[in-house]
This record gives C-alpha cells, structure tokens and sequence, in this order.
C-alpha cells in the first residue's frame, strides 16, 4: 500500500475511469436539480433522470468526483471514526452500457493495482439473492468463499429515496484485522471493517408502495468514499485524521491553544465535529445556501450553531468560523474552484451567523443553566419552546445540550407549542388586508436588529409598486423599480411603537437595493425602497445593512424619550402619562396629560435632570420577561399598547424602566445632550414636548447658528449685540411710524382744504361730498373737522380707499345742522343701497362696506341726500 494524499486519490480514481473509457463531468452543485431533495446525497443523485429514462446521458460511462451533503445521522459525527455530514464520493456510472461483470472487475483493479491494497485485505458483501454477483466475486476475481458476505435488502438494496431508481448491491470493504481470519466475520464491526466502494446494480425503479419496475436499462451506479479512502491509505485511525479534514482541525486547536493530540476525547469528538462542520458549511454557502429557518438554509444554520457551541466548549474566544473556512478553502480550491470565488462572501456570511448566533447562545445557555440546575426528569416543551422562540436556541440544540446531563426534552410538547405558534401567525396573516399568497402563509421575519447591524436573509416576498393601492406580488424587481421586500431575517426595525423604521441598504451579488422605510404587518417586515442597480428575485439572498448614523440617532431619541417619560413625574406630576408619541431622526415628540402649560423652571429642571441622567453613563439593561414579573418590578407600560404573555423591559438603572420593543443606546453617553426645542398643548388637558438629542442637537444648533450669523451679517454687528440691535430697530421703526401717522394726516389735510372750493352753497350751507387719495380713517376724520370748520355751517362727506381696497366714509355734520335734528348716521342709512354700513354720533359718523368702485356713486348719492335733507 503506497500513502496517497486525498487529492491524489481523487485523481487515480477519475484516471483510472477515464482510461476505461468514461467521460469526466464536474460535480454539480449541493442544491439538488431533483425537487424532491433537500440536497445532493450521493454521486447518482444527478443522474436520476438519466436511470429514469427522462433524461439522454452526455455519455455512456461517466465518472465523477461529486460533493455530498448527509445529515440524517449528525450526531455521529465525531462518535464514529468515518461519520461525515459533506463528503466526497467518487463514482463510475454506466447507462445501459457495461453492467456487473465490468463493474466488479475494476473495482477489483482499481483496488489492488491502483491503491495497492492487498487482497487479503478485503470483504466483499453481496445482496442475498444475487447469485450472479457471487459467483463474479468466487470465479472470475478469486475471492474465497468465507470473504464473500451475503446480506440482506437492508444493507445491500440500495435506493436513492423513498422513491426513484434502485437495485442490489456490492460492497467493498477493508480489513484492518486479516489476522483475525475468516471465521465468523461481522462486516458490522467498524473496528475491523470499513466499507469503502458501493456498486449499485441499478436496474429498478421503486414507486411508494414498493413496487418494483424494471428500468430500461441496466445501469451501474458507484460510490467510493474518498475520506475513508485516505484513512485507508494514509494509516490514520479516523477520517477525521485524513488530510482531508485534518487541517482544519490542527487551525481550530491554534485558536483553541490546544494540541490535538494531547486532548481528552471529548475534546477531540468537538474537534472532529468542527472539522466535518465547517467543510460543510464552505461547501454549502460556496453552493448558494445561506443560514434560514427552513430547509437548506436551515441545515447550514444547524451546522453553524453545532460548529460556534463546540468552539466555544474548546475554549475558542471570539468569532472564529470566518478564520477557519480560510483552511477550508486553501484545502479544496484546487478541487473546487468555487469556494475560492465565492470565498469574500463565505466568510461574510459566516461571520454574520456566528456573530448573531453567538449572542443568542449566551442568552439561552444562561436560561438553560438555570432549567438544567433545578435537575428535571426532562425539560418541559414550554422551556424548549421559550428558548427556541424567545431565544432562538433550536431545540436539537437544547436537547444535545440537556443529553450531556442525561436530561431529555419533551419534543412532542414541543412540537405542539410550534404548531400552536404557526397557527397563530397564519390567523394573524388572515386578518391581514393584504392578500398573502400561498408562498408567504406562515412567513415570519426574525428581528435581529437588538444586537446586529447586519444580517443575510432570504427574500420570502416582493411587491412591486408603490405603497399602498397598486402594491402587488412580483417574482423579480429590475433597476428602478420600487419594491417591498420581505425577508425572513432582518436587522431593520420596522416602525413601530413610536419608533420610525430603519434605513439602509439591502445588497446581493447582483443588485443594490435603497431603503427608505421599513412597515411590518404581523410579524412580516415589508422593506420598503427601490432597486439602485441590478435585479432582485423571490429566493435571492441578501445582505441587509441598516443605516448605523439614522439608527444612532432614533435610538437617542428613544432612551431621551424614556428618560423624558421620567423625569415628567419627578418635576412635573406623578400622574403624567404617556399619551402619544414619536421617534424620529431628528427629533422625539412627547405627548403627555397635563392641564396646563409647563413653565419654563420646569422646562429647565426637565433639561437638567435628563442631561445629568445622559451624563451618569449608565448602561442599558434590557430583559424579557413575563408580563406578570415586569409590572411587578415597576416597568411602566404605555395606555392602549398592546402586550403579549412575554415583555421586554428597558431599563435604564436608578432612572427609568418601560416596557418597550425599540432599539435603544446601550449606555446613556451613547445619548450625549438632550434639549427641548418646544412645549405646546394639543387637545384639551394634552400637552405636546418636542426635542433633540444626540446628533439631532448638533443639527439644531448649526440651524440656528446659521440664522443668527446671517443676521449679525445683515444687520452688520455681532451675534451678541443682535438683541440692543433688534430692540433699537423696533422702537426707531415705532417712531417713524408715528411720524408717518402725522404726515399722512397733515397731507390728507391739505389735500382736504384743497377740496374747499368744490363746495355748494344751499341756503347758507356748505355741502361738500369728495374723495380723497388713500389715507388712513383718522386722517380722514381730521380732514373732515377741518374742512368743516374752514367752510363754516354745513355737511362734509369724504370718502377714501386703502391700498388694499378697503373703503371709508366720513360725515361730518356742523351744529346748526345737529341743532336742526340732523344727524349724520341717517345718511349712511341713506347709503345702504350701495353697501354702506356704520354710523356714529349726529355731529360724525363713519362707514365702510362700500365697494371701491361704487365710492364715486356713494358720494354722488350723499350729495343728493344732503340737498335734499336741507332744501
Ligand atoms: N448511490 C450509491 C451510494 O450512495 C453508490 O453511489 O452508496
């Protein structure tokens, strides 16, 4: 037996084939073409269709090198020496060409004359009743008797699924103990033997009740694990050990600042897992799968979390998967040149993962410590429903983790309290005025955003359109477009409780979407925004970043906004309650009850107590709890919001707690100034408090700041002489009015006794009615006494508009006319025809209302009067 890297297996293996004359295809991808699996589960699975008859094979002798994803049996990996989730397979296929004769023949060849294995080294097994393939084995490759092992339909029929192309089956396997001899040989004893090559003798096609039809052909289907392959020919004890996988683990053990070799074995168990683990999730990110709460997604997020929990059991501090998959990558680059191209978005997606998940293990193994303490039979479904839902801690997790003590977890309560949710959400999406279509029943989107800034998530919805009315399900939004964008997971906070919904940038591979607001119906968030660059479909995986200046901002607002909360009561009134409120950008608003308005010594001692409060530096202490517990320790809730069974508490230590869902700073630093721009009243008995904080202060200022410099400029003095200046120029401006006041009369004067000449003599009466230029109702007065005076015994009407348009009348009686019974008011009765309306003393009355085209015909009519009157 010669040592052979595992490249150079791969290599002999694909050689050897192809000088038998098959054609060499690449692997296809772990996302399975065949709908009906979750993942490619072996080397045949690509040529279902071909064994099918669906499908013309490229050729007829194929062979491959493909990448495998098992997990049905994950946790064996590490318990066992060859367990694997990814692992290679190495196959030879024949469509209708060659059959077992062929097959078994080189297998034989490649076997001892290529890995130079020695015959006496190997067992080889046979379906029961496949006589043919024994006879092949015994006469033509000369195997004896005592080493060709018949078996059973349960290890030697091999089907691709519960349905789909099968037939018996060949084994090879290795013997690591010749010595032993061939009495009573165990092929199940995997510390003798190790099963290596599968030949499948494909000739049936299985529907779901097991009937077996035979297939148009007669084909050969291969598998020869390349792991156990390497163990074999590189003398290891495990796979794991191979160089395959064993680089891996030697860069885990340096961020674990262990040797391998030196390590218990249960050390080495996690190590063996975070080698397997962590070649899977290259592999499957490289493939397009991204971390989810469903199907593939799902299997690599298991993967994740299983890899970040064992680092951290190895003592591994720090985000660390992103590291390792730089070995994963160096490792099978040559083979598979898309984990290097894909190699800037493996590690970032990873790095998101593990950030996120590392939290959520903190929070939940804390929990689970404390369920574990108490030492139960076995942990109830409600505690493994709260950490999988509260927690987000899978309950595979919890269960593993509840096993190390031998403490088992009721699934089935579980499960129940899972359907139970599902049912809740989708009754909830019933009651929704959008239409969900089938694809979104049961969708969720898992906030993120308390702890990250970044997250991947898969697109599970789209709606094109803009908000509102014309909104409507798409599959794919190109440049341009508006969208709506629901994701399964998101950092983004969708607005709510006050708080406006965050910013941000939604990116892919392929497109680049802005947005600008994020709305959530149930537990859906809907990112609202537009395509920039590129396309965006339903399925595509996104890399979600929120606007961290906009957030900085919000969250000041809101913990000013709790500490506001509090401060009311303590400088205010105790009863002062939270009336409305909102959470934006730039400032916070804060409606409150209180039947008057707030002085400004209130104002003040509130500014001072919330800056003092903000400069104390106290951290944040978020918590959540039942509902019960959290009033219990005094968190105020708000009037009219609506709480579930479990709450989150924000508390700011010695100084506010509430019950609140928001995003807030995590020490009150973070707040920096706090300042009230505004205290108004809304509605009766509700007054309104607007203010800045945080950056939002600097805005304020540099607003104001840049119209008091454009005033000092102006009115060319300083920023501190602006007030003497602003008081010097009001009262200048009151003088000149007065002055004005007085030459607008003097003029109307004037211009009045101009007039005195235009009147008529009847019966010793001087009658004059005329109009004058604009000028103000005193002046007009004054005109009127004047001219009266000069003109002696008689009536004067003037009249006059404003520039605005605005008509006024004056009539002024002399007193032998008052004395007669005259009285000036009857005359603008008499003038009500033309709109006039007032009146007055006898000796002077005033009237306005008249239409400024109709003062001519006003006057022409009170001259009228006036002759008439006196005649
Ligand atoms: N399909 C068979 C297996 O997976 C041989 O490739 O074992």
């Amino acid at each position: 037996m010669r040592v052979l890297s595992g490249q150079q297996i791969r290599e002999a293996f694909l050689e050897f084939y192809l000088a038998k004359g098959h054609r060499l295809l690449p692997s296809a991808s772990l996302i399975p073409e065949d709908p009906t699996v979750l993942l490619t589960i072996a080397g045949m699975l690509p040529f279902k269709p071909i064994f099918l008859g669906q499908q013309q094979p490229p050729a007829l002798r194929v062979t491959t090198s493909q990448k495998c994803v098992r997990t049905n049996d994950i946790e064996n990996v590490g318990r066992t020496a060859r367990h694997h989730t990814f692992f290679e397979m190495l196959g030879n296929f024949s469509f209708g060409d060659y059959f077992k004769k062929e097959a078994i023949i080189w297998a034989w060849e490649l076997t001892t004359q290529v890995f130079h294995i020695p015959p006496e080294r190997v067992v080889v097994s046979v379906f029961r009743e496949d006589d043919e393939a024994y006879a092949l084995w015994r006469d033509l490759i000369g195997v004896t008797p005592a080493r060709i092992q018949r078996l059973d339909e349960k290890d030697n029929f091999w089907v691709s699924g519960p349905t789909g192309p099968c037939g018996p089956c060949s084994e090879l396997y290795y013997d690591f103990h010749p010595e032993l001899g061939d009495q009573g040989i165990d092929l199940e004893d995997d510390s003798r033997f190790i099963e290596f090559y599968n030949l499948v003798f494909m000739q049936y096609n299985r529907d779901l009740q097991g009937t077996l039809t035979p297939l148009q052909n007669q084909n050969i289907d291969t598998g020869l694990g390349l792991e156990r392959m390497a163990q074999i020919l590189q003398g290891v004890p495990n796979n794991y050990e191979t160089d395959l996988v064993f680089p891996i683990i030697e860069t885990c053990a340096q961020l674990a600042d262990l040797d391998y070799h030196q390590s218990s074995d249960e050390q080495k168990r996690y190590f063996k897992v975070l080698g397997d683990h962590l070649r899977a999730v290259v592999h499957l990110i490289a493939d397009g799968i991204t971390p989810s709460n469903t199907g593939r997604g799902y299997v690599l997020r298991r993967l994740i979390r299983r890899a970040v929990r064992y680092g951290r059991l190895l003592g591994i501090t720090g985000v660390f998967t992103a590291e390792v998959a730089q070995t994963v990558i160096t490792l099978y680059q040559t083979a598979y040149p898309t984990v290097l191209e894909k190699q800037a978005w493996i590690q970032q997606v990873l790095r998101i993962e593990e950030d996120q998940f590392r939290r959520t293990l903190e929070n939940g193994e804390r929990l689970l410590t404390q369920i574990l303490a108490a030492k139960p039979v076995q942990i109830s479904g409600a505690d493994a429903f709260r950490l999988y839902d509260t927690y987000g801690f899978p309950v595979e997790l919890t269960a593993e983790i509840a096993e190390e003590q031998g403490i088992g977890v009721d699934e089935a309560g579980f499960t129940a309290l899972l359907a139970e949710q599902k049912q809740r959400s989708k009754e909830a999406h019933q009651a929704l005025d959008l239409t969900l279509p089938v694809e979104l029943e049961g969708a969720r989107t898992t906030f993120t955003g308390y702890h990250q800034t970044e997250a991947v998530g898969t697109v599970v919805g789209l709606l094109g359109g803009a908000n509102g009315q014309d909104a409507h399900f798409v599959t794919v939004a190109q440049t341009g477009d508006n969208v709506q964008i629901i994701l399964d997971q998101s950092p983004f906070y969708a607005e709510s409780g006050g708080q406006l919904g965050d910013r941000g940038l939604l990116t892919s591979e392929h497109a680049r979407i802005v947005i600008k607001d994020v709305q959530k119906k149930a537990d859906i968030f809907f990112h609202e925004g537009y395509v920039e660059t590129g396309s965006v479909q339903v399925a595509d995986t996104l890399v979600a970043q929120i606007d961290l200046v906009q957030r900085r901002r919000v969250q000041a607002h809101h913990t000013a906004t709790h500490l506001l909360n509090a401060a009311l009561k303590l400088v205010v009134d105790p009863n002062i309650a939270q009336a409305g409120s909102l959470v934006a950008f730039d400032r916070l608003r804060f409606d409150f009850n209180c039947p008057r308005a707030l002085t400004e010594k209130e104002i003040n001692a509130l500014e001072d107590l919330v800056n003092d409060w903000i400069a104390q530096s106290t951290p944040l202490e978020t918590q959540v709890l039942p509902i019960a517990e959290a009033k219990a320790q005094g968190a105020v809730a708000t009037f009219g919001e609506k709480y579930g069974a479990e709450v989150r508490v924000v508390d700011v230590p010695g100084a506010s707690k509430e019950l609140c869902g928001g995003t807030h700073v995590t020490n009150t630093s973070e707040i920096g100034l706090f300042k009230i721009i505004s205290e108004t009243g809304t509605a009766a008995g509700i007054r309104r408090i607007e203010a800045v904080a945080g950056g939002a202060v600097l805005d304020y200022l540099n607003l104001r700041d840049r119209i008091t410099r454009q005033l000092s400029t102006d009115f060319k003095v300083t920023v501190e002489e602006l007030p003497e200046r602003v008081n010097k120029l009001q009262s200048d401006l009151r003088q000149l009015q007065k002055e004005l006041d007085h030459t607008k009369a003097d003029l109307a004067l004037a211009q009045a006794l101009a007039l005195a000449d235009q009147a008529i003599l009847q019966d010793a009466y001087h009658l004059l009615s005329q109009a004058l230029p604009p000028t103000d109702p005193e002046s007009l007065k004054q005109a009127a006494e004047k001219l009266l005076h000069k003109l002696g015994e008689g009536a004067v009407v003037l009249g006059t508009t404003t520039p605005e348009g605005k008509v006024t009348l004056i009539v002024a009686y002399s007193p032998a006319l008052v004395k007669q019974g005259h009285k000036a008011g009857d005359l603008i009765k008499a003038l009500a025809s033309v709109g006039a309306k007032g009146g007055g003393r006898p000796q002077l009355a005033q009237a306005g209302g008249i239409p400024a085209e109709q003062l001519a015909t006003a006057l022409a009519l009170a001259l009228e009067y006036l002759k008439k009157a006196l005649s």
